[in-house]
């Protein structure tokens, strides 16, 4: 299959969240994840597409989006932007939707209570190390072709360049191609932590690896 990776651009917008809906649930996909899918999408991928567009790539083959990587390599402008721009923006658009008539809601509130009350809070993540974060998300079809390989390369070299001092990607625990993935990328293990996700009908105990790896 012939893939061509480039950088990101405004027109691709609309191709990185249709892959992150087809994609989000471990390699499945995940627009059931919120309460509208739109909600879904902007928090996984406005940060990146609107406010550091420059830390992102996408592969594409005969014309068609078929992968995307994007990142971070500022950890404060984006715990910022997040924190004042994407969540507020996504919470008021699902209330203004509706959202609390909405059952998936309080499952996010029950499962964000349940996981407070069982495990606590994450571990920190040491960013003196590892400053940069990295996204890494192929369609099905495009999967075992190095596409993954080529996206993630790109980034570990402009985080690199940025002056990073390593970089870091939260995996879920039972996402075995993604652990496989990062470890032949050689990223190791660094932290994890449990949390309890909600699932269609009832709650599901879950945990994060925090793979990283220094540049
Ligand atoms: C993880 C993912 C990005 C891999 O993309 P990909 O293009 O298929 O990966 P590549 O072909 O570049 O594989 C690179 C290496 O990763 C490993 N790997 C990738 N997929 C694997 C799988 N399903 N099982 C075992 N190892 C796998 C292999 O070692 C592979 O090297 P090899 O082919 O020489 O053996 C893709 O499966 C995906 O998008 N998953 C859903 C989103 C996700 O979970 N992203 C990661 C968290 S951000």
């Amino acid at each position: 299959m012939e893939v061509r990776v480039r950088p990101y651009s405004s027109g691709d917008r609309a191709g990185v969240r249709a892959i992150v809906l087809a994609t989000a649930d471990r390699g499945r996909p995940g627009g059931w994840l919120f309460p509208h899918p739109e909600v879904t999408a902007d928090l996984l991928t406005r940060y990146y597409t609107d406010f550091e567009p420059d830390s992102s790539w996408v592969a594409e083959s005969e014309g068609t989006l078929v992968g995307y990587t994007s990142g971070s390599v500022h950890p404060e402008r984006h715990r910022r932007i997040m924190r004042r721009q994407v969540i507020p923006r996504a919470v008021l658009w699902s209330l203004l939707r509706g959202a609390l008539w909405h059952r998936r809601s309080w499952q996010w509130a029950g499962a964000v209570a349940l996981t407070a009350l069982r495990y606590g809070r994450p571990p920190a993540i040491p960013e003196e190390l590892y400053p940069a974060h990295i996204h890494v998300n192929v369609l099905p079809s495009a999967r075992g072709h190095s596409v993954g390989k080529a996206l993630a390369d790109r980034f570990l070299t402009h985080a690199a360049e940025a002056g990073c001092a390593g970089v870091y990607a939260k995996v879920h625990g039972d996402n075995r191609p993604a652990r496989r993935f990062f470890s032949q990328l050689g990223f190791s293990p660094l932290l994890r932590y449990a949390w309890v996700l909600p699932e269609s009908e009832t709650y599901r105990p879950g945990f994060t690896v925090v793979y990283a790896r220094p540049l």
